[in-house]
């Protein structure tokens, strides 16, 4: 019994003071950013790109990052995982997306307002159930890292219960993650309302259980402007001045009818964006999905209080609400990350969403390169979201979230990449015909959470619970 009791111990002491640290390294081309290349002096100062690269990661955190014979010596004692011929990148970061919408996306023929009475809100209804709600985010969150998406900011229901079984799962998984519930006391169905008490109470007590919980964070997530009143706005101000260190997290500028309801509901108000403003819902960790129709002072609003866009192309596109207008955005100096807007978003890939961002940028005439894509989809969308001190690239003691990527996900696009002989021809084709299906596995701090080779039916994890 005694040398028992010596051993635990003694296996306590090794590990809590890492002297039996966890090192791996990754062999594979390896490619990440160090700032935004649509702004940096020199394009090859925003990247590093290693053809034949080594990542090592140690106690969940990235050690070393570099070539092959620069860390060749660094390797010895070291477990090396051979992923030769793949590209390793940062997860990527989806800067506004809705887990309860899982179910619905591609839901045909309305634009936002009409979806939202036909099809959105009935969906959300159904997130009363807990039981429900726990079969959903699974999923959710399945999808989510299938698509080599290892962060986010997300949207819940009205329901507190839909927050807390989407954070006791990503806790589970070790994801960061920010979510939170929505605060809605008008303009919506009875049964999805709650009041500007209520909602004040409900987001306390989910801020005190959740916030800075291991790796989660919680957003006050007012749904817009037209489905809360004044008080409850008022209510979502007095929150975030009590924890200043939480996100916001709503909806601004979207549709023309959206924005004319705005200015009949709050008719003292300058503007949609000024809405916020006036409540004290601006800050430098707010962030304002899609933010399309801004006119120049709201803007110079968003730019001046340090708020955030998510960029949003395939929603925006299905919703018929518009093209963003990203290079204004760029040169006030908002921060801008990428979001799927999933279920208006028609799909949870980043790489989808690029295509179409792309896309969206042309209609403009501008240029959106590959690169710039790149860095939108990792550690633009942790800038965005205020996480860069801790994901997005693969600076030392950045925690290890990765993705390991098939150049070609499938026999044509094998052809199509034997015909592309530069990095940014490669990753463009990536980019322009990528989805799932290029994603081999992805990582969290360091732990393979997903694997093609490892069978994750969605079908059963609805039907199997855990
Ligand atoms: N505006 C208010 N709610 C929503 C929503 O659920 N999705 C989108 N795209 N816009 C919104
Ligand atoms: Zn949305």
């Amino acid at each position: 019994m005694r040398h028992f009791l010596l051993v635990v111990a003694l296996f306590t002491f090794l590990t809590s003071t890492s002297v039996l640290a966890k090192t791996v390294a990754f062999k594979a081309s390896i490619l990440h950013f160090k700032s935004n290349p649509a702004l940096a002096s020199t394009l090859e100062d925003s990247y590093e790109y290693f053809q034949d690269g080594i990542l090592i990661i140690k106690d969940g955190k990235v050690h070393k990052v570099g070539s092959a014979s620069e860390l060749s010596t660094a390797l010895k004692n070291i477990d090396v995982v051979d992923y030769s011929g793949k590209l390793i990148i940062p997860g990527f970061i989806d800067t506004h997306i809705h887990y309860p919408q899982t179910e619905m996306i591609a839901a045909f023929g309305e634009q936002l307002l009409d979806w939202l009475k036909k099809y959105t809100f009935p969906t959300e209804k159904q997130f009363a159930d807990k039981a429900y709600a726990k079969k959903i985010s699974n999923v959710f969150l399945h999808q989510m890292l299938s698509n080599g998406t290892t962060s986010a900011l997300i949207f819940g229901t009205v329901h507190p219960q839909s927050v807390n079984v989407l954070f006791e799962q990503a806790y589970d998984k070790n994801m960061r993650i920010i979510a939170g519930k929505v605060m809605m006391d008008r303009n919506a169905p009875e049964y999805l309302q709650d009041t500007a008490l209520s909602s004040y109470n409900d987001s306390k007590r989910l801020i005190k259980d959740w916030h800075n919980k291991g790796r989660l964070h919680y957003a006050i997530t007012p749904r817009f402007a037209p489905t809360s009143t004044p008080e409850q706005l008022e209510q979502a101000g007095k929150l975030k001045k009590e924890f200043p260190d939480t996100w916001v997290h709503t909806h601004l500028s979207e549709n023309k009818g959206e924005i004319a309801w705005v200015k009949e509901l709050f008719p003292d108000r300058k503007s949609y964006t000024d809405v916020y403003d006036f409540y004290n819902l601006t800050s430098s960790r707010s962030i304002f999905a899609h933010s399309i129709h801004l006119d120049d002072e709201e803007i110079q609003t968003l730019a001046k209080t340090k708020s955030s866009i998510a960029f949003c192309p395939t929603s925006n596109l299905f919703l018929g609400s518009g093209l963003f207008k990203l290079k204004t955005a760029r040169e006030a100096g908002i921060r801008v990350g990428l979001g799927t807007d999933v279920g208006a978003g028609t799909s949870f890939s980043m790489l989808e969403t690029l295509n179409e961002a792309y896309k969206i940028i042309q209609l403009q005439n501008q240029k959106f390169s590959a690169f710039e894509g790149f860095y939108l989809a990792t550690l633009g969308g942790a800038e965005s979201l205020s996480l860069d001190d801790s994901i997005g690239n693969f600076l030392n003691n950045k925690e290890a979230d990765f993705i390991v990527m098939d150049w070609a996900g499938t026999p044509f696009q094998e052809y199509r990449m034997s015909k592309a002989s530069s990095l940014h021809e490669k990753l463009f084709v990536l980019m322009m015909l990528g989805d799932n299906r290029n994603i081999h596995a992805t990582y969290v701090m360091g732990e393979e959470v997903f694997n093609r080779n490892m069978k994750h039916p969605v079908m059963d994890l609805i039907n199997n619970q855990n």
